[in-house]
């Protein structure tokens, strides 16, 4: 093992310790990313289509090797080498996401600017259950940064859309005629992500992995993975953790290549990826978070009112998920989303 010029560390020859070869190819490598990342041989080519990086957060969480309390320099230097490892092995047409809480997103932010990535939305994660506190508001949000190598970048805006809420509250008629090709009633997620299965995942959650308390919903993978890359890319996660982008990527049939510090995560991950995702087939879903303004038959098969009752979604939004209008308005005014 050798260190590079940003004191990170390369040269290292590595196989993937665990294949999962049903579908598309997955491969999970156990090791520090900064070493093992630049020795993988499509990582060392510049061929990575998407990488989306968890990295540890440095909260002193009791992760099963790594040292999550390092002095806030040590942190930065740890940081700048994984991105540069992850920088260089995009490919031209690569994008990057970062989930990373709000000690650190500007830092990177700027580091990946840098870097000659060009940033394409700075998301937030917004969930509701934040460890509760009285000495300053309560954090309910991580920051989901998108970077791109190029503006010519692998973008699926199809892949993700969601009800508009001009249909699910507003009934709207502009939102059933788009001039753009989005279909009647969608639109795209905005930029700050929530709704049902969008909540941390915690014990009593069906996708809830053992002795992690820091798993992503698959929710958030599907929406990454569906919009920043195709059937057949290749798709990296330098700090795999319990599994979620490796599961998401492989169901979605994308080449997958995780890295994980930890041989007891990295072989849990595995067998999940081998699983399969919990959640199937949810379909697009309203993120409303007020009561459809009016009744009517569209109201009530929104629901339009309670709280919904399921533990999983209890995220504070109405129970639009999965709404649809049926037979959409008649269009009198020009497109809306
Ligand atoms: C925040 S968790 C990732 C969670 C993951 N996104 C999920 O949904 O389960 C970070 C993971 O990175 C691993 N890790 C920490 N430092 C690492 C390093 N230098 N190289 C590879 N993995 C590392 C930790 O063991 C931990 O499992």
């Amino acid at each position: 093992m050798k260190r590079d010029a940003a004191g990170g560390v390369s040269g290292v020859e590595v196989r993937p310790v665990f294949v999962i070869e049903d579908g598309a190819r997955a491969e999970v490598y156990i090791g520090d990313s900064r070493a093992v990342v630049p020795s993988i041989p499509e990582c060392a080519a510049g061929t990575v289509d998407l990488i989306f990086a968890d990295p540890p957060f440095n909260w002193n969480r009791a992760y099963d090797k790594w040292d999550d309390a390092l002095p806030e320099e040590e942190y930065l230097a740890f940081t700048y080498a994984w991105l540069d490892v992850c920088v260089s092995a995009l490919s031209p047409r690569g994008s990057m996401w970062v989930n990373i809480p709000d000690d650190w997103a500007a830092e990177i932010v700027v580091h990946l600017k840098k870097a000659g990535l060009h940033m394409v939305n700075w998301c937030i994660w917004h969930y509701r259950f934040g460890q509760n506190t009285q000495a300053r508001f309560i954090s309910s949000k991580v920051h989901a940064l998108y970077f791109a190598r190029g503006a010519d970048r692998t973008w699926n805006p199809m892949e993700v859309l969601e009800v508009s809420d001009r249909r699910s509250i507003y009934f709207d008629p502009r939102t059933e005629s788009k001039r753009d090709g989005t279909p009647a009633g969608m639109r795209l997620p905005m930029d700050v992500w929530y709704g049902r299965y969008w909540g941390r995942i915690q014990g009593n959650n069906k996708e809830r992995m053992p002795d992690h308390d820091n798993q992503l919903p698959e929710v958030y993978l599907e929406r990454v993975v569906r919009a920043c890359s195709n059937p057949g890319d290749l798709v990296l996660d330098p700090f795999l953790g319990s599994g979620t982008t490796g599961v998401m990527a492989h169901a979605l049939g994308r080449r997958f290549i995780g890295v994980e510090y930890s041989d007891k995560n990295a072989e849990r991950a595995a067998a999940r990826i081998g699983r399969g995702p919990i959640r199937r087939g949810e379909g697009p879903q309203s993120t409303a978070i007020f009561s459809a303004r009016r009744a009517g038959p569209r109201a009530r098969a929104g629901n339009g009112g309670a709280f919904s009752e399921d533990p999983e979604s209890a995220q504070g939004v109405l129970p639009l998920a999965g709404y649809r209008v049926k037979r959409p308005l008649r269009a009198r005014h020009r497109s809306g989303a």
